[in-house]
C-alpha cells in the first residue's frame, strides 16, 4: 500500500472551490455574522478541554462542504489509516511515519512490517523515567559525587527545537534542574553556555538521530574536551548520555552503551520530542509530566482519526489554510498563543510545517502547479500587539491567524489575566470587524487623516480557547498541527516526511570548509568566489 497520487487542481471539488471563490471572495465576514446569530455556534469544536471557534473565517458553509468533498476526493481517510498503521508513507526515504505510536497506551498494537513496536517502546520509555529519576532525586550523581544541578542538551533541528520548545512551555511544571540547549555550530553559542556550568554537576545529553550531524557532534567534542580538563575519560559515563538511531556512532564518540536511548528511522526528527528525545523534557519537569503530555496527543490522534469532518479539528484547520493559501493566495499565516509560556511555539513549528510541507514535486514526480507549504510565524500576544499587528491589521497581505488562549493563567494573577485575553477578544474582534470610515468620521478626526485610520477588517482568525497549559494540552496542541500538517501534504500530493532541501547547502558547506585550510580549487560562482577570498584574507 502506497499513497495516492492525485491532482488536487484535477478534482471537481477544487474546480467548484475556484468557482465559489470568485462568487465570494469579496465578501466582508461582518455581513455572514448579522445575517446569521448562529454562525458562531455552527462553526466551532467543542472538544475535552479545547474550544475552537473557527466562525471569524471567510467562509460558509458551502465553502465547508466543498473543502468536505475535496479531502474526500483526495482520499484522506485512506491516507488517515496508512499513516496510522506505519505503512512507509515516507516513500522517498522508505520510512513509515509512526511517531504516533510513541504515545500509544501501553495495551495498543501498532505493527511495523508485521512486528508489534509498543512493548519496545514501553522499554525505552522506562529507561528514560529511571534516568530522569535518578537525576531529579539526586540519586544518580556526577563524577564527584555531587548531585547535578543543570541538564544540557546538544542537538539541533528536531533535536533542539521539539524539547527547547516544551521545557520552556512547561517550566511552571519543572523541578530544580536548570536546562541548557546547545544547537548552534557557532561557537559562541556554545561558549556562553559552558560559561554558566559546572562540570562536576551537569549532565549532558547528546541528540542526534544520525548521529553525524555537523552542528551536534562539533558542539558534543567541544563540551567533551572541556568536560576532559576536569575529568578522566572514564568519567564520561557518569555524566553523558545520547539518543540516537545510530548506535555504532554513539559508542565510538565514547559513549557508554548503558547510556544509549536509541529511537527508531521510523520516526522523523521534526516529529521526535515523543520519543527518546523527549529525554530532556522528562529531566525538567519529570517523567509523569512528560507522560501526560504524550497522553494528551494520543487523545488528539483519536480525535484525529475519529472524528467526522465538521468536528476534526487538525482537519478543519488544514483545510481552511488550504483555503487561504490556494484561493486567497496567502502566503503565510501567524500563530499567536496568548501565553508567555509558549514563546517558542512558532519556532518549533516553523520546522514541523516548513520542512515538511516546503516541496514542489508531487507524488507522482511531477512538479506542482499550485502553491504548496505556508510560511509560518508568530510571537506571543500582548508583545506581538506591539511589534507586527500594525501590519496585520492595515496592511496590504492577508495574514490568516491562529489566536490561542488559555481561560487560566498558571500562577493565578486574575488581574493579568484579564486584560491579557481582553486583548485576546478584542484582536480577533478587530480583525473581524475593522473599523468603518463613519466610525472614524464619529470620532472627530481631521479629515486628512481619516484613511490611516480606517480598518478594513475581514482579516481571518481560528480562536483556541483552552482551559490550562498543562503537560496534556500540550500535548494535543502539538500533535493538532503535526496532524494539520499530514493533511496539507496530502492534499498538495506531496511528501511530507523527507528534507531533501537541507542537504544541498550541508554539502557546499563542507566543500567551502575544507577550502579554508587547503588552497582554493573548488569552482564557485564570481561572488561566492569572491566574498570566500575576504574571509580567509580577514578571520
Ligand atoms: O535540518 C535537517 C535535519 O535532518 C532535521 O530534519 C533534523 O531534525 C536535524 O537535521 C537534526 O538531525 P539529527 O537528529 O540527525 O542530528
Amino acid at each position: 500500500m502506497s499513497l495516492k497520487s492525485i491532482n488536487p487542481k484535477q478534482t471537481l471539488a477544487w474546480k467548484k472551490l475556484q468557482a465559489h471563490f470568485d462568487t465570494i471572495k469579496d465578501e466582508h465576514m461582518s455581513k455572514w455574522f448579522s445575517n446569521n446569530p448562529n454562525r458562531p455556534s455552527e462553526m466551532s469544536v467543542e472538544w475535552d478541554d479545547f474550544y475552537l471557534d473557527f466562525s471569524k473565517n471567510r467562509i460558509t458553509s458551502d465553502t465547508l462542504s466543498l473543502l468536505k468533498d475535496l479531502a474526500e476526493e483526495v482520499q484522506l481517510k485512506d491516507a488517515i489509516s496508512q499513516y496510522f498503521k506505519g505503512q512507509k508513507i515516507n516513500k522517498t526515504e522508505g520510512r513509515a511515519v509512526l511517531h504516533t505510536a510513541l504515545r500509544a497506551p501501553k495495551n495498543a498494537h501498532v505493527l511495523f512490517e508485521g512486528v508489534d513496536v509498543i512493548p519496545d517502546i514501553y522499554d525505552v520509555k522506562n529507561k528514560i523515567k529511571q534516568f530522569s529519576e535518578a537525576v531529579i532525586s539526586g540519586d544518580r550523581k556526577g563524577f564527584t559525587n555531587k548531585v547535578f544541578t543543570d541538564v544540557v542538551n546538544i542537538g539541533i533541528g528536531g533535536s533542539d527545537l521539539g524539547p527547547a520548545m516544551v521545557v520552556d512551555a512547561l517550566s511552571y511544571y519543572g523541578n530544580h534542574l536548570k536546562l541548557h540547549f546547545v544547537s548552534n555550530v557557532d561557537g559562541d553559542h556554545v561558549n556562553e553556555i559552558l560559561k554558566k556550568l559546572n562540570p562536576e554537576t551537569t549532565v549532558f545529553v547528546i541528540v542526534s538521530k544520525t548521529f553525524t550531524t555537523q552542528e551536534t557532534l562539533s558542539n558534543a567534542t567541544t563540551i567533551k574536551q572541556w568536560f576532559l580538563k576536569n575529568a578522566t575519560q572514564a568519567d564520561i559515563a557518569k555524566q553523558f548520555v545520547a539518543v540516537s538511531t545510530n548506535i555504532e556512532k554513539v559508542k565510538a564518540f565514547g559513549i557508554d552503551p548503558q547510556n544509549i536511548f536509541p529511537m527508531r528511522d521510523w520516526v522523523g526528527g521534526r516529529f521526535s520530542l515523543w520519543s527518546a528525545v523527549g529525554l530532556s523534557i522528562s529531566l525538567a519537569v519529570g517523567f509523569d509530566h512528560y507522560q501526560a503530555m504524550l497522553k494528551g496527543a494520543y487523545k488528539m490522534d483519536e480525535h484525529f482519526k475519529e472524528a467526522p469532518f465538521e468536528q476534526n479539528i487538525p482537519t478543519l484547520l488544514a483545510m481552511l489554510s488550504i483555503w487561504y493559501n490556494n484561493f486567497f493566495k496567502a502566503e503565510s499565516e501567524a500563530v499567536i498563543p496568548y501565553t508567555q509560556y509558549l514563546n517558542q511555539f512558532a519556532t518549533y513549528l516553523q520546522q514541523a510545517i516548513m520542512e515538511s510541507n516546503g516541496k514542489s514535486v508531487d507524488r507522482n514526480g511531477q512538479r506542482v502547479e499550485y502553491q504548496t507549504g505556508n510560511l509560518i510565524w508568530g510571537e506571543p500576544g500582548t508583545n506581538s500587539q506591539h511589534a507586527f499587528f500594525q501590519l496585520i491589521h492595515q496592511g496590504t497581505k492577508l495574514i490568516p491567524a491562529d489566536f490561542i488562549g488559555f481561560a487560566k493563567s498558571l500562577h493565578g494573577n486574575q488581574d493579568h489575566q484579564d486584560k491579557l485575553m481582553s486583548n485576546f477578544f478584542a484582536q480577533t474582534e478587530a480583525l473581524l470587524n475593522g473599523k468603518s470610515e463613519a466610525a472614524v468620521l464619529k470620532e472627530g478626526v481631521a479629515t486628512a487623516v481619516v484613511p490611516y485610520k480606517i480598518f478594513e477588517g475581514n482579516r481571518p482568525t481560528n480562536t483556541f480557547l483552552i482551559n490550562q497549559l498543562t503537560p496534556e494540552s500540550l500535548g494535543k496542541l502539538i500533535a493538532m498541527y503535526e496532524h494539520k500538517i499530514f493533511v496539507q501534504g496530502i492534499v498538495w500530493n506531496i511528501y511530507s516526511y523527507d528534507q531533501f532541501g537541507v542537504e544541498l547547502g550541508k554539502q557546499l558547506a563542507g566543500k567551502i570548509l575544507r577550502e579554508f585550510s587547503e588552497e582554493n580549487k573548488a569552482e564557485h560562482d564570481a561572488s561566492t568566489k569572491n566574498l570566500i577570498a575576504r574571509y580567509k584574507s580577514i578571520r
